[in-house]
């Protein structure tokens, strides 16, 4: 692969109470914990609670049709939902992905740190669902 894949950026969790899970992290491990972020494009809105090494995403459907609703729906006290993986060139890794077989899911488009992401279809890669993040 040209493009190089860096460092993990976070663990998405679908969660059913944002505000609960937000709490549990915070209060109960004692962890900093953003505000709210709703990200209308992606059909969610998320939390980051952080860690020295990386973040764990804390994300909640928002608006009609949103993917991480459907998750929900089959996974009702909420779950993993995607692992996001830094890259330096997100379109040359798009473009490489493919052309080795794997499903990118749409094209790139901002995230919630306003970086280009885009993901790819977890049958792919184990039943897991990737995001890659440009930085
Ligand atoms: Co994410």
């Amino acid at each position: 692969m040209k493009a190089t894949i860096g460092r993990l950026s976070h663990v998405a969790i679908a969660v059913p109470d944002l505000d609960a899970a937000a709490a549990r992290y915070r209060d109960g491990l004692g962890l900093p914990v953003s505000e709210p972020k709703t990200l209308p494009d992606h059909g969610v809105t998320v939390r980051f609670v952080e860690l020295p090494n990386t973040h764990i995403e804390l994300l909640y459907p928002h608006g009609e049709g949103s993917a991480v609703g459907s998750f929900l729906e089959k996974n009702k006290s909420g779950g993993l939902h995607h692992i996001c993986l830094e890259v330096d060139d997100i379109v040359a890794a798009r473009e490489e992905l493919k052309a080795a077989g794997a499903r990118p899911l749409g094209e790139p488009k901002p995230g919630a740190h306003g970086n280009l992401v885009v993901f790819l279809h977890p049958g792919d890669f184990s039943g897991t669902l990737i995001e890659l993040e440009q930085v």
